[in-house]
């Protein structure tokens, strides 16, 4: 969604805008623009690429903000997009967020003779700014005045003519952070754009303004009290949010895997005591050895894992879960809800708007959130009581792949440790043999990869269908799920996914020879079942993908699209057979040359509801 830079310092401010811009497109916009202090504005609708062409080389100053929007309210023009100035030229403010009371200030600013240009909400900002910003008012003091009007969402940075050596920003809602450079100050809606020049950050609270000069900062309250903030380290590398060589970051993330899942098994492990340490559950453990139910919340991919997560803690724990997409979680009238339950909230991310709220209304509750969260100083890994870090390192596709391997292996983790502290004797395997395979993961993600060709031959076939059915059983029901999203929203297909055993209750009807179904079916306990589902599609025309562990030989009677996988227990089969379902899209996509890591409609961080 909309991305925010801004910069204050010795240097000339335009490359790191730019740069920034190209590092933020990957969020999902539609149009972009900067303002640079001492030359003004320049905004294109499109591609931060024509941007770029639009401004001359001598476009210099030593501050400025930058903008990538997603249109929410009004068309994605030129003149909607980012900065919006107030009626004088004087302020210059980009937003991400919603301003909810926007038609409503418009009516009052044009009491005051103020009329607005755009059709964006935004505007309305920069406007109200610009009325409070009195002759005499510093800049500061009219932003906090503004934003105490506003109801909605909002991360901000303000730019004025009058005061070149400043700028202010602002959050409630929306992700903001600054970069403490030893050659100035950046502002910035997401780590990325950062690493090349400062690891030092300090992340904003909601109701939070930072000011900004080019020697100084503050941090202060909308009232202007001075607040003491921590200046933490980033520990992500820039290598790692590069391509290193792959046509897309979504390949490089998907083959990335084995160590993403080594990464988020590291340190966590105790092999010797057949246990595993989570220390970010370390100040919470006594509560979590009485608590009685869970409820996991997400959206998209992030909600699948906590499906897979569900059934991981009541098998391996014995505690009972539900899951909840976020955007509806948060709108349920929650009933008498016994203190001794908890709340996970799972988010790549950590900025996602709706998982945010779902968290807020479960602390109303006075219930314990946790948070499964790989962006580390993220609003829902500073929103929630205590949690889990992925360490899957960034993620710039906006299909979601490696994250999601990850989530599903935080939730092994969380599930054996609920299960030490509650000493539960429950199903499935046991703790070590659960450990044990969890350290041959990377070995077996590994050779799925190596066999990626076979996957790319099937994709190629099978490129120009209209419509996939993706089933599975247990387990692998989500990863159905997760399989049919990444098809769809990379490839434009239409794909949906069911449980294998609701073919006979009516999907069964959409079959015929145009129409594959992807059958998840490793040598489980459910092997057998979804073998009778598939063979009863066969019978009806249908073709079969069937991406399994089991015997070949005899699966090859029913289908030549087979795709193996190694064989582990049961409860980690479905990290397995996530792998070649993404590889699947991918290829799918490739084939019909489609931008695999921007589709379209889509951002990467969904921070408006
Ligand atoms: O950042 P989050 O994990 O909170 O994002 C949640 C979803 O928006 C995300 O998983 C989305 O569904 C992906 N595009 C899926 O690939």
């Amino acid at each position: 969604m909309c991305g925010i830079l801004g910069y204050i310092g010795s240097k000339n401010a335009t490359p790191y805008l730019l740069e920034g811009l190209k590092g933020l497109e990957y969020r999902g916009y539609d149009s972009a623009g900067l303002y640079v202090a001492g030359q003004g504005v320049i905004k294109r609708s499109g591609k931060v690429a024509k941007l770029e062409e639009s401004i001359p080389s001598d476009f210099a100053g030593n501050a400025g903000i930058a903008h990538t929007r997603w249109a929410t309210h009004g068309a994605p023009t030129e003149l909607n997009a980012h900065p919006h100035c107030d009626q004088s030229k004087t302020i210059w403010l980009v937003h991400n967020g919603i301003i909810e009371n926007y038609l409503e200030i418009r009516e009052q600013l044009l009491g005051f003779g103020i009329a607005c240009a755009t059709e964006t909400d935004s505007e309305v900002l920069a406007q109200l700014v610009g009325h409070h910003y009195a002759e005499g008012v510093p800049l500061e003091v009219a932003v906090g005045t503004a934003l105490q009007e506003v109801r909605g969402a909002y991360g901000i940075a303000v730019a004025s003519v009058r005061e070149p050596d400043k700028l202010v920003a602002a959050r409630f809602g929306s992700p903001l952070m600054l970069g403490i450079g030893d050659d100035g100050y950046y502002i910035a809606s997401d780590a990325s754009p950062l690493l090349a020049h400062t690891r030092n950050v300090t992340y904003l609270n909601d109701g939070e303004m930072a000011v900004l000069e080019k020697d100084s900062y503050e941090i202060m309250n909308l009232s202007r009290d001075v607040l003491d903030k921590k200046v933490e380290v980033l520990d992500w590398d820039i290598e790692s949010a590069q391509k290193k060589g792959y046509e897309h970051f979504m390949l490089k993330e998907i083959m990335e895997g084995p160590e993403v899942i080594e990464n988020t098994l590291r340190g966590r492990l105790d092999i010797e005591n057949s246990t595993a340490k989570l220390g970010g559950l370390a100040d919470v453990e006594e509560r979590l050895k009485a608590i009685k139910r869970i409820i996991i919340t997400g959206c998209g991919s992030a909600y699948y894992a906590g499906l897979v997560g569900e059934l991981l803690i009541e098998e391996i724990a014995g505690i009972p879960v539900e899951v909840e997409i976020a955007s509806e979680l948060r709108y349920r009238r929650w009933t008498a809800v016994p203190e001794d339950t908890v709340l996970i909230a799972v988010s790549q991310s950590g900025e996602t708007a709706d998982t945010l709220e779902a968290i807020r209304e479960a602390k109303k509750q006075g219930i314990l959130t946790l948070g499964v969260v790989n962006a580390v100083g993220s609003s829902i890994a500073r929103a929630t009581d205590a949690g889990v870090y992925n360490h899957a390192g960034p993620e710039i596709g906006v299909a979601s792949t490696k994250a999601f391997i990850s989530q599903m292996t935080v939730f092994v983790l969380i599930a054996l440790r609920l299960r030490e502290l509650q000493n539960s004797t429950a199903y499935s395997n046991s703790t070590q043999e659960i450990i044990q395979e969890l350290t041959r993961l990377p070995a077996y993600i590994r050779s799925i990869l190596q066999n990626k060709d076979v996957v790319s031959d099937i994709a190629k076939r099978h490129a120009d269908m209209r419509d996939a059915l993706y089933i599975g059983r247990k387990f692998q029901f989500p990863i159905a799920y997760e399989g049919a999203l990444k098809l769809k929203e990379i490839s434009y297909i239409h794909a949906e996914a069911y449980g294998a055993g609701e073919m006979k209750h009516g999907p069964i009807a959409l079959i015929d020879e145009n129409f594959p179904t992807i059958a998840l079916m490793p040598k489980d306990s459910l092997y057998e079942k979804t073998r009778s589902n598939i063979e009863e599609i066969r019978a009806r025309g249908g073709k079969i993908i069937a991406v399994t562990s089991g015997d070949t030989q005899e699966l090859s009677k029913i289908t030549a699209d087979i795709i193996m996988i190694p064989q582990t227990i049961e409860c980690l089969q479905p990290i397995l057979t996530t792998i070649p379902l993404q590889l699947f899209a991918y290829c799918v996509a490739h084939e019909r040359g489609l931008p695999i890591d921007m589709p379209r409609n889509l951002a990467k961080s969904v921070t408006v509801e």
